[in-house]
């Protein structure tokens, strides 16, 4: 059946899994209805909104479209938002304020702005550059740990998943230093952050447990650490000064945050930078790798190496959306959103936005400029670019020598999700030298 209004689809996240992101539905809306009210039964109505301007615009009005109403992510009809869920539950034990937004996205200005402030410092570009020498180390240490597996299996015909033989270890690592957390505990935060957004491995499960219930023994867990985190800082007091010291004894507002505050932002910054940066470079290698000739050029001018991050980002585009609320009737391009009404940003579209992207569909690895919504825009523009950026460069570098002999062995599995895209698994061999 030809893809019509009617029957596009771009919220399950089923589809995502099986079919990838859906870019055909993105283009149609993109040219026939740029801001178009999505009604689908097995989920409550929203505008999606896919032009790379249009995305600009509401993400510029943060005071019309705030994060802090009902719904802040794609979800189904009957599934709560899983970061608020989260707060029910675990939270239910601890007396927590059901009211209080779970971490500073759901904020709006003034308060987001003094929240943020709070971890800022410690992801700026200044910070980055301090950072960076060790960032390249640890590539290459993972890189080099990797071609070794990878060169032992390849002997024998064999491929290696490069989700998690290399992709997931420099994010958490990254993240794991710049927290102040224990190298031995890393394993355990990347099976947590996962479950997070509903990846559960068979091998993580006990038996006869569900995902499901996984999923929630995890989080469980997660935010116990974070817990067990926080008491620790508040016993040794501010001296030791990492983030997390200065978050736990930094005043907000003249108040010290509570633990519920708190462990709604630590889970934030742990969980916030781990898959987005890993789909990067995943999706990345695997663009590289189906574009030889990008990939050539990569090689043989490593100077390109900036723009070549930057046309990975746009390219994968890990973020699919996020949902702002409308606080007031607004008229975006033409079309009138209502007060109350949900507006879905979809990043990746206004990433391939034909009126802003010469070729959207070609990879062009010295694209410039090159001014990819990926890190969203405006009050809530990630926080996290320069590090991310970082660690894309690192692995990259790291990577060159080997990018020309890698090659994919087989087709990879994508994550069943509508926030975040990209892979479970991109298993790769290495070609004779
Ligand atoms: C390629 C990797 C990444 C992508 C694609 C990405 C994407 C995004 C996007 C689209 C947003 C929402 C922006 C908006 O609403 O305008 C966001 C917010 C955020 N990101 Fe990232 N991100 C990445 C890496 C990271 C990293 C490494 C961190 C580490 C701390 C991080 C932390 C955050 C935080 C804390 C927010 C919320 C900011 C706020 O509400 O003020 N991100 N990110």
């Amino acid at each position: 059946m030809p893809l019509s209004l009617d029957s596009l689809a771009i919220h399950r996240p089923q589809d995502y899994a099986s079919s990838g992101p859906p870019w055909a539905a993105w283009d149609l809306l993109r040219e026939q209805a740029p801001v178009f009210w999505y009604e689908r039964e097995d989920i409550e109505p929203f505008w999606a909104v896919t032009r790379h301007a249009d995305v600009l615009t509401v993400s510029d009005h943060a005071e019309v479209f705030i994060n802090g109403g009902p719904r802040l992510r794609l979800e189904l009809k009957g599934r709560a938002e899983p970061m608020r869920a989260g707060v029910d539950t675990f939270g239910a034990s601890r007396g927590w304020d059901p009211d209080e937004p779970p971490d500073m996205v759901f904020m709006d200005n003034p308060r987001h702005r003094r929240y943020r402030r709070l971890s800022s410092w410690a992801y700026t570009q200044g910070a980055m550059r301090a950072m960076g020498e060790h960032f390249r180390a640890l590539a290459e240490t993972f890189t080099t740990e990797y071609m070794a597996a990878l060169t032992a299996a390849s002997a024998s015909g064999d491929s290696v998943d490069f989700v998690h033989g290399l992709a997931c270890k420099l994010p958490l690592a990254a993240v794991g230093e710049i927290m102040g957390l224990e190298p031995d505990d890393w394993r355990q935060i990347l099976t947590w952050s996962r479950a997070l957004v509903g990846e559960v491995d068979d091998s993580d499960r006990l038996p006869g447990e569900s995902r499901g219930r996984a999923a929630y023994r995890y989080m469980y867990e997660l935010r116990s650490y974070i817990e067990d985190l926080i008491e620790d800082s508040r016993a040794v007091g501010a001296t030791r000064g990492g983030l997390i010291d200065r978050m736990v004894h930094t005043p907000v507002d003249g108040k010290l945050l509570t633990n519920q505050q708190l462990n709604g932002y630590i889970l934030l910054l742990i969980g916030a930078g781990n898959d987005t940066t890993r789909n990067a470079l995943s999706g990345g290698v695997e663009a590289l790798l189906q574009h030889p000739e990008q990939c050539a050029r990569l090689c043989a001018d490593p100077g390109l190496l900036p723009l070549a991050v930057e046309e990975i980002l746009r390219w994968t585009s890990p973020v699919a959306s996020f949902l702002r609320t409308a606080t007031r009737d607004f008229d975006l391009a033409g079309t009138r959103i209502r007060e109350g009404d949900t507006v879905g940003l979809f990043y990746p579209s206004a990433n391939r936005d034909e009126r802003v992207f010469p070729a959207p569909y070609r990879l062009d690895i010295g694209r410039s400029p090159n001014p990819h919504l990926t890190f969203g825009y405006g009050a809530h523009f990630c926080l996290g670019t320069n590090l991310a950026r970082v660690e894309l460069a690192a692995s990259l570098a790291a990577l060159l020598p080997w990018l020309g002999r890698l090659e994919l062995a087989g087709e990879p599995t994508r994550l069943a999700q509508t926030h975040v895209m990209g892979y479970s698994t991109l298993p790769l061999r290495l070609r004779a030298a």
